[in-house]
This record gives structure tokens, sequence and C-alpha cells, in this order.
């Protein structure tokens, strides 16, 4: 290799390193030195999985495993019992550390989840929130008048720690593994903040948004203005690729879908990249259905979460070809394991061929799973 080759690979490598901290895309320059057959691509990054979130399609599609950290693990049980309750886990960076690195220890995964929850910016907020064993979240629900005592000034003081476990799973984290931040889109945080706990119809934020609008807005104005502060301080702090968790993206006619989903992720997404240019974002509207092409186009996300009753001719159909995917295996065939789940990782990966495609579950991963299913769906997916 010529000297000027060296430099320039050299150069490269130094780009790609920032690329890592900063997801840069890297514009490879034509020449006709050698470059180990990069001339003249994009190389976006060393990361699989980042790389199909920026549009590059992979030859085997990368994976990571939603809320891969959690109660299946034997070890994520064990550390569990550690801290006094759930919060107090996730504000621990030794502790949060650990389990987020739990998953990758035992499995060939891409990417790394920083360990938290969704319902830490209502914490922050200074609303009451509690996690009862067996109950799910409880949190004191939220009246009209008491939106405006929200204190939004609270939160990247009291989120420190989070940030702290993303700079330390940064430094320790392979520089192939992808780390993956997160916070809950407005309106799925709100359907928690209003309602006080987890519902099927989620019908008190839903009249909430109706009787009172004013302050049912003001609501969201904090929640999209908090995401893009704590998200960005998350890019900032490492992580390489943010998902906007929209769980509770059903139950909502074409109105309210376009003023309380897609509205307020597209403003986080702006507002995102006003400060972070080409920062990369999953979006995940769990029951978009219908509306999953117009979230993608609307939002300006890089890749689209698929939940698993997405039918896989659906989107081959009617999602961009050039749209990176993720998804979307039913969490309830990893419970159940055996050939039907073989299939159907089988079937996914084939419906997602000609596109960039993350695998993933359509939805979080349950308690009951036996891990050596885990196994089997990770060697599946990564060797065929
Ligand atoms: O590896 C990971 O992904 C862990 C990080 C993570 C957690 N929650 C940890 C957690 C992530 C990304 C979440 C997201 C989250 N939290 C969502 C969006 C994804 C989804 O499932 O739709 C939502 C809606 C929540 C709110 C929440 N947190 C609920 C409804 C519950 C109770 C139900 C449950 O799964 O237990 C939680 C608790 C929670 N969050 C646990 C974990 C590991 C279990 C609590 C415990 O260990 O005691």
């Amino acid at each position: 290799m010529s000297l000027r080759a060296c430099a320039a690979t050299r150069a490269i490598v130094e780009s790609a390193e920032l690329a890592q901290n900063t997801a840069m895309i890297i514009q490879i320059p034509s020449k006709k030195d050698s470059l180990g057959g990069l001339e003249g691509k994009t190389v976006l990054t060393h990361k699989p999985l980042l790389a199909a979130i920026l549009g590059e399609r992979q030859e085997r599609p990368p994976l990571w495993i939603m809320r891969q950290a959690g109660r299946y693990l034997p070890e994520y049980r064990a550390v569990r019992t550690r801290a006094q309750n759930f919060l107090d886990l996730c504000y621990n960076p030794e502790l949060a550390t650990e389990v987020t690195l739990q998953p990758l220890r035992r499995f060939d995964l891409d990417a790394a989840i920083l360990f938290s929850d969704i319902l830490v910016i209502p914490d922050a907020l200074g609303q009451s929130v509690r996690f009862e064993q067996g109950e799910g979240p409880l949190l004191a629900p939220l009246s009209a008048e008491s939106v405006a005592q929200l204190k939004p000034e609270r939160l990247l003081g009291h989120l420190a720690p989070v940030l702290e476990t993303v700079r330390r799973l940064r430094a320790t984290l392979t520089p192939d593994k992808t780390l993956i931040g997160f916070c809950g889109s407005p309106w799925t945080v709100a359907t928690y903040m209003i309602g006080g706990r987890g519902s099927t119809d989620q019908a008190a934020a839903r009249l909430f948004a109706l009787r009172h609008p004013e302050a049912f807005n003001q609501l969201i104005d904090i929640l999209v203005q908090a995401s893009i502060d704590y998200l960005v301080a998350q890019l900032e702090a490492g992580a390489d690729v943010v998902q906007l968790f929209e769980s509770w993206a059903l139950n909502l006619d074409d109105q309210a879908f376009a003023e309380r989903v897609i509205e307020p992720n597209r403003r986080i997404v702006q507002g995102i990249r006003e400060r972070i240019p080409n920062a990369p974002i999953i979006g995940f509207p769990r029951g978009a259905a219908g509306n999953l092409a117009k979230y993608a186009a609307l939002t300006g996300v890089n890749a689209l979460g698929l939940d698993y009753a997405t039918p896989l001719d659906f989107a081959a159909k009617h999602l961009p070809a050039v749209l990176p995917v993720q998804g979307n295996l039913d969490p309830l065939r990893l419970v159940a394991g055996g050939p039907q789940l073989d299939h159907r990782i089988d079937e996914i990966i084939t419906a997602f061929a000609d596109r960039p495609h993350i695998f993933n579950l359509g939805h979080g991963i349950v308690p009951e799973t036996p891990i050596e299913h885990v196994a089997r769906l990770v060697s599946r997916v990564k060797n065929g």
C-alpha cells in the first residue's frame, strides 16, 4: 500500500472511531489507491446494526431483543434483589451497566440497550412513580390542574445517573456493538401519567385529551421538550442511536393518531437533529397498523419498528423499499419454541431480504421465555 493510501486509511479508521461516538456517516473518497475494496462506497460504521439503521442492508440481519435485559435471565433477577426497588436499579450506574451487559454475555447480540425505563421522565418531572411487584407501574394520576406543577427544570439533574450509565457502557462495549438509548414517546408516557397505570384501552388519557385539550397540549409540549433534552444528552454521552417507544399507538382514530403520535414524534426527531444533525433514530409505533407508512414519512425516523401484528406482505408492499425495518417476531413464539419458531424466523428474514432489516421481537420478551429458545433464535438469525 502506498504511503498516501496508508494515511488515507488511517484517517478513515480515525473518523470511523469518531463515528462510533457521533454516528457520523463517512464518505470514502474514490481513489485508485487500495483501500481494501472500499473505494467510492459509503462506509457507514463498523457496527452492523447501526449500519442497517442508516440504510445499509447486511448479509444477515443484525439483531437485538426488545427488553433483552430482564426477568427471564436469572442473573438479572439476582441483581434486581440488590436494589431496593426498580427505579433505584435504573438510577444505579454500576448495577444498570451490569444488567445492560448481561444479555450480551450470553448471546451474540449486535446491540446493548441502556437499562432504564420510559417512566423515569415522569419521575424526573416530579410525579410520584412506583413499581409494585406483580402490578406494574403505579403513578399518582395527573389532573388537568397539576400539569402546570410538573418541574421540567429538574430533568437532566435527576437523570444524571442514567447518563453516567451510558458513558460507562460506551467505555465498555466493543466497537462492533451498537449502543441504543431510548425514551417513551409523549403519548405513551402521557397514558401512564394520566391513567396512573397501564390499561388495555388508555381510556383515561383519551378522555383527558378530549375534555382538557389545553392541559393535554401543555403536557405533550413538556414531554416533547424533555424527550429532546434527554435523548440529546444520551447521544452526547455515547449512545449510537435512540429509539422512541410509542407502545400505545393503537386505539386512536386517524385524527388523534396524527395529533398525538405523529406530530410529537416528528417534533422530537426535528428537535434532536437541530442539535445533532443526522442523529440515528428508530421509531416504534406499536399498533400503528394502517398509519405505519405515514408515521415513517412524516416523523423522519431512520428505521421503523414493526409490532408482531403487522402482516409481512403488508409491510413489504406498503413501506418504501429503502426504509430500514425492525422486527417483528411474536414474543410468545419465543416462549413456545420448536419448529414453528424456526419457521417464522425464516419467514421474517425472507420477507425483508431485499431491504435493510434489523431482526427483533415485535414487542418485549416475556419473563417466561426459556433461555435455550433465545439462544436458538440468535443462532438461527446469525447462521440460518
Ligand atoms: O433490556 C431492556 O430493554 C431493559 C430496559 C427497558 C425496561 N423497560 C426495563 C424494565 C426498556 C427499554 C423498557 C421500556 C418500557 N417500559 C416500555 C416500552 C416497551 C414496551 O414494552 O412497550 C414500557 C411501556 C415501559 C413501562 C413499564 N416498565 C411497564 C409497563 C412495566 C411493568 C411490566 C413489566 O414488563 O414488568 C415496567 C417494568 C420494567 N421495565 C421491568 C424492566 C426490566 C420489570 C421490573 C422489574 O424487574 O421488577
